[in-house]
């Protein structure tokens, strides 16, 4: 029986990544059916709410979403859709896996790292008010609960899947309370854990670390802001945005979706790459046990990627979104 996942395509590029997505996931013969939402500004048109509450019943029904990027108005409007399904469902692992892709032109041709960022809490979240006009104040809330569970979730994924290092990032020196607790929980959580590697930097350092030699780190473990940040940073490494995928991992419910947001200075165009999502589906398919669907996704994308001519400009090449779909799907058809 086709299983049923919940879909939110999102706004900007999302409707295009969605829908390439979705003709990759047929053709590579993955049986699943979508219940379909909006989100986002469309979503507060329609209904009053950015985030309607039909859209978290749904995720909580079916367990398992692929989303597309959804706009955040700056600096006024609602609040973050994409931070308020992360925190209503307690999805509080992000994981990012950062590897280059042969052929994808990028400043280093060996990085192989996995990011995993707190997803619920930290300076994030947004809570802030001004306290007089002038004067406002924002809240950097860290806990030992959603420090310990991000922490033993990146421990058992190392576990998992063969890694050997974890280097918690942090600015212990200077919020010593905060970021100190952080790392003391990823301390006593490594401790069970003798035979993977643990150490510590600081989060400026880090960054400078990364940027001169990614090949150096394994796992990253940062609190949510630093994860933001620092995911970024770490897709620059492999070529950029465009091939990062994503997922937001709780207890039992799992969201999957790019680390990219909806790119408003190209979207409509069909200028976008959707192999981020497309990786962020195959992620999805793994976690829900098709995993010959996901490898030939992966393999398919593996060849289209290394060819110039059917990769999107973001990566160097000079194809529509729709015409490196149709490559990929070509691809997977022919076994
Ligand atoms: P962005 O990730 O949307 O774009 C940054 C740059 O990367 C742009 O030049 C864009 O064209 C490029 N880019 C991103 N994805 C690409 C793709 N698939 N193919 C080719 N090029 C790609 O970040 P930005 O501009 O800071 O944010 C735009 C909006 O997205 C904001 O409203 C932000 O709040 C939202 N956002 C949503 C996220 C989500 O839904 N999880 C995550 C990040 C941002
Ligand atoms: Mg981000």
């Amino acid at each position: 029986m086709a299983r049923t996942i919940t879909l939110i395509p999102g706004d900007g590029i999302g409707p295009e990544v969605t829908e390439a997505t979705l003709r990759v996931l047929q053709a590579a013969g993955a049986e699943l059916e979508w219940d379909r939402h909006i989100a986002g500004i469309e979503a507060f048109e329609k209904t009053g709410q950015p985030l309607p509450d039909e859209l978290l019943d749904s995720i909580r029904m079916h367990a398992v979403a692929l989303k597309g990027p959804v706009t955040t108005p700056v600096g006024k409007g609602f609040r973050s859709v994409n931070v308020q399904i992360r925190k209503a469902l307690e999805l509080f692992a992000n994981l990012r896996p950062v590897e280059s892709v042969p052929g994808v032109p990028a400043r280093f041709e060996n990085v192989d790292l996995v990011v995993v960022r707190e997803n619920t809490e930290g300076l994030y979240s947004g809570i802030e008010h001004e306290v007089v006009p002038g004067v406002v104040e924002s809240l950097k809330i860290i806990t030992e609960k959603a420090s310990t569970r991000v922490a033993k979730f990146a421990f058992d994924y190392a576990r998992k899947n063969g890694r050997k290092r974890i280097t918690a990032v942090h600015k212990a020196n200077i919020m010593k309370l905060a970021d100190g607790l952080f790392l003391d929980c990823c301390r006593n959580v490594a401790a069970d854990y003798p035979e993977i590697e643990f150490d510590d930097r600081i989060v400026d350092n880090m960054a400078m670390q990364l940027v001169m030699r990614p090949d150096k780190f394994d796992m990253l473990l940062l609190e949510n802001l630093y994860g933001d940040i620092l995911s970024d940073l770490c897709a620059g490494l492999v070529g950029g945005l465009g091939i990062v995928p994503g997922a937001n991992i709780g207890e039992s419910i799992a969201v999957f979706e790019a680390v990219h947001g909806s790119a408003p200075d190209i979207a409509g165009q069909n200028l976008a790459n959707p192999t981020a999502l497309i990786r962020s589906a195959v992620l999805m398919l793994e976690h829900i046990g098709l995993g010959e669907e996901a490898e030939r996704v992966r393999a398919a994308l593996q060849t289209r990627l290394a060819e110039p001519e059917s990769r999107t400009r973001d990566v160097g090449g000079q194809a529509s979104t729709t015409e490196f779909t149709d490559a990929v799907v070509r691809t997977i058809e022919r076994g």
